[in-house]
């Protein structure tokens, strides 16, 4: 294999084949799978063909809905974008369970976005510094006056910029870190443009700073970036009911509160089922961000570590009983937008926004967490009642029938057959093949 040079610039047909033909056993078959998952919607195509660099087709994932979700007494359907076989029925269950016990409760506790000018200032007194930013902030502002026109008459901007000495991390180094309100878009590009334009305005006014000692005046930038740590842009979703409402699977309320909350303090004070715990809650989110087309891998590294925030990874749930009744909530910091990005191009996140209303950020934000929240009670109530295999693999079998190639008809009288037994894959080879009548020649 050779390196390939000026790859992007191939035409997509040059790519696919370049492709097919190095790393694909049967380079024929490969190109007909390729071409099979191309839109035949030649304008729905090229988006998605120039979403990205080097797209060669497209890759599907499913859209399912969950309806029934009560979100401060409004009904709504939530869009959920995943392939793992259970979550969307964990989240319509909950949603159903709750829709019956006063639906779910959310608010935005706060929408701050972050962002730093990393430089090296070699100054002895970090006290200069301090009083030369005080007497030059409102140059950073103005001079970005014509960047922040639009936000500002959309009610956000920049909120506060102010220098942070982190010199006991590292010698000489600094931020001028920068909190921002970008309303309705999650904000990245408004944000690294007006750092990059601080890191300017902070090289050119150091230079010139009369205040300063001249082997004072400058200033090396390391990098102008935003934070996707953004703990002050949290939203909050609760359930509460009384005790009494949830008996279920054969035990009282009281038996199943005390159940479901010694799993929480376990997810609270241990750090291996911490995390299991909230990779569970991200189903729910991580569904719903994919689907409204926000950035999840921006999402996820910020959740974790806000649940390590206070130097112990740890439960983004909790949940208590008070004077008999019972409350599970949850706070997280999700930054996303209904406005930029692909959320006005890809015709599927164009449709994930209609079902939900066309929300604003603050109501997605609300929804995300609302999704997150039903996830986990899905999968707690399953862990400490029935056990999480009994519902995960039922709604796994259909992948292990795909795998055999079982018929639409095998299909339906295997389902039936593990209507009331424990699907595993053994059984399902097994009774498989009985109604066959031969062995499964597929490699399972
Ligand atoms: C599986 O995707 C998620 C769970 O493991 C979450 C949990 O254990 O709480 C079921």
């Amino acid at each position: 294999m050779e390196i390939v040079k000026g790859f992007s610039k191939l035409s997509k047909e040059a790519k696919q084949e370049w492709l097919i033909n190095n790393y694909c056993a049967n380079p024929e078959k490969s190109l007909e799978l390729l071409k099979s998952y191309n839109h035949d919607d030649a304008r729905i195509q090229k988006l998605h063909d120039e979403f990205i660099e080097n797209t060669v087709s497209n890759y599907f994932l499913p859209f399912g809905v969950a309806p029934n979700f009560v979100i401060n007494g409004k009904i709504k359907c939530i869009p959920l974008a995943i392939e793992e076989s259970s979550v969307v029925a964990a989240a319509a269950k909950a949603a159903g369970f709750w829709a019956e016990r006063g639906g779910f409760k959310a608010n935005v506790l706060s929408k701050e976005k972050i962002g730093h000018v990393h430089f090296v200032w070699r100054g002895k007194n970090p006290d200069d510094l301090f009083a030369f930013f005080e007497k030059n902030k409102q140059k950073f502002f103005s001079a970005t006056e014509s960047l922040t026109a639009n936000m500002r008459k959309r009610g956000g901007g920049i909120m506060d910029l102010r220098i942070k000495d982190k010199t006991d991390l590292e010698p000489n180094f600094y931020q001028l870190e920068g909190t921002f309100n970008t309303v309705d878009s999650m904000g990245a590009n408004f944000i690294n443009s007006l750092l990059e334009e601080f890191s300017k305005v902070l090289e050119q006014e150091i230079s010139t700073a009369e205040e300063l000692e001249q082997e004072d005046r400058s200033v090396e930038i390391i990098m102008c970036i935003l934070s996707n740590f953004t703990p002050n842009c949290l939203v909050r979703a609760e359930v509460s009911c009384p005790v009494d409402s949830l008996a279920m699977e054969g035990v009282t309320g009281e038996e199943f509160v005390q159940k479901f909350i010694n799993a929480i303090k376990v997810a609270e004070i241990e750090p291996y089922r911490a995390v299991t715990h909230n990779k569970g809650i991200m189903n729910g989110i991580d569904s719903v961000i994919l689907a409204t087309g926000n950035d999840f891998r921006a999402v996820e590294a910020c959740v974790h570590a806000y649940a390590s925030k206070d130097g112990k990874y740890t439960s983004l749930s909790h949940a208590n009983v008070k004077d008999g009744n019972f409350s599970f909530w949850i706070e997280v910091p999700i930054s996303v937008g209904t406005v930029g990005g692909i959320t006005k191009l890809h015709p599927m996140v164009k449709f994930a926004h209609e079902i939900l209303g066309n929300p604003n950020a603050d109501e997605l934000m609300e929804v995300i967490a609302v999704a997150g929240l039903a996830q986990n009670f899905s999968a707690i109530r399953s862990l400490v009642t029935t056990g999480i295999q009994k519902g995960h693999m039922k709604m796994h079998l259909l992948n292990i029938l795909n795998q055999l190639e079982a018929t639409s008809d095998e299909k339906k009288q295997i389902v039936a057959y593990f209507k009331d037994k424990i699907v595993s894959h053994s059984a399902a080879v097994e009774i498989f093949e009985k109604i066959r009548g031969q062995k499964t020649s597929v490699n399972n």
